[in-house]
């Protein structure tokens, strides 16, 4: 089934030129001041981007701010540790990220010359659609469309889609060939982000600001009075999982879990252990429970004091005693940090 209704406006030329016209208009007006947006350059874009993949603006700042004051450009990421490189990137999740980035700093810095287009970039660590179009038009001026989650939203209402996608990476895939299709020549970079911007800030998923909307005349669900019932995305069911956690310290440190290198999400990072597969742990007391939700799935986690017989911690073992001293020199994953100060500040 062809998404693009040909009925719509936008399929007419100057229809096209003044929905891009507009939306750039506002963009210039109303664009917000980002780090990645003054003074731009390529290094700059590719962190942002490898950023605010699935992390909001205001996640991403402070973060980003601390990035650039240590690793300033491609060269001095790809010289770094990649402990030291994780450890910039703790609290921001999907690890792989960090990683991913790390390799192509080092990919790009034995570049002998720069690649401009998205099909070399799309060879690259971490890099996939998405991001290449981000780059490419962004730093390069290339006509390529982005088509993240904001733009399925915006186009999705612009277009009034009715078709019901199975998820949003199915949506993106299917809705990118539309947003090509009317992305501008001129400005491809600033037209991209005008589109991610409104998504961001107007077109939101909930309340969206029609009334202010610089491509409101264009919109067929504001037509309809049913903005909010774009996209269509099947939801998928939550899942539960419930996990067991332990508050093992002695005077000098605490007992954490480093995840094994295979763990894609979390290779490397630390974590309060879960229970172990060749011995138990004593349990005492229930100390805290805390809930959150990674993905799909909603996390109940229960941390419990607890006491181990004899030292378990052996070589291959994923755990491993951290001295207080060390905390802050290590990767903690997720809210971690958080909860070992809470608890450390209520059992003093
Ligand atoms: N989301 C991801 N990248 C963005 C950008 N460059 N501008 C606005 N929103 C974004």
């Amino acid at each position: 089934m062809n998404i693009l209704e040909s009925s719509h406006i936008l399929e007419k030329k100057e229809q096209k030129i003044e929905f891009q016209s507009d939306l750039l208009g506002w963009y210039d007006q109303h664009k917000r001041t980002l780090p990645w947006r003054t003074s731009p350059n390529l290094y700059k874009t590719v962190v942002s981007e490898f950023m605010l993949q699935q992390t909001r603006v205001s996640t991403v700042l402070p973060y980003f701010k601390k990035w650039i004051e240590n690793f300033p450009d491609f060269e001095s990421l790809a010289k770094a540790k990649e402990e030291t490189v994780l450890k910039y990137w703790e609290g921001l999740g999907y690890y792989s990220r960090a990683r991913n980035l790390h390799k192509l700093s080092k990919v790009i810095s034995n570049w002998d010359d720069l690649q401009t287009d998205g099909k070399a970039w799309l060879t690259l660590p971490g890099v996939g659609p998405y991001i290449s179009a981000a780059i490419v038009s962004i730093s390069f001026g290339k006509a390529e469309a982005v088509c993240d989650g904001n733009v399925v939203r915006v186009l999705s209402r612009i277009f009034g889609i009715k078709e019901m996608f199975k998820d949003g990476a199915t949506a993106q895939k299917k809705i990118r060939p539309l947003a090509q299709k009317l992305i501008t020549e001129k400005r491809p970079g600033d037209y991209n982000q005008s589109i991610m911007e409104l998504g961001a800030t107007i077109c939101h998923r909930q309340n969206p600001l029609c009334t202010i909307c610089p491509v409101l005349s264009f919109c067929s669900a504001c037509k309809e009075g049913n903005p909010e019932k774009f996209p269509k995305i099947r939801q998928k069911k939550k899942s539960k999982k419930k996990v067991i956690r332990f508050w093992i310290v002695s005077s000098s440190g605490i007992l954490l879990q480093k995840s094994e290198k295979k763990s894609k999400r979390l290779a490397g990072i630390y974590e309060l252990p879960e229970e172990q597969e060749n011995f138990c742990f004593l349990k005492e007391v229930l100390i805290t429970q805390k809930k959150r939700t990674i993905g799909n799935t909603e996390y109940d986690e229960s941390i419990f004091q607890a006491k181990i017989e004899k030292d378990i911690v052996e070589k291959g073992n994923s755990l491993q005693w951290v001295k207080w001293k060390e905390l802050d020199n290590i990767t903690l994953s997720g809210p971690h940090r958080k909860w070992i100060e809470e608890i450390r500040t209520i059992s003093k």
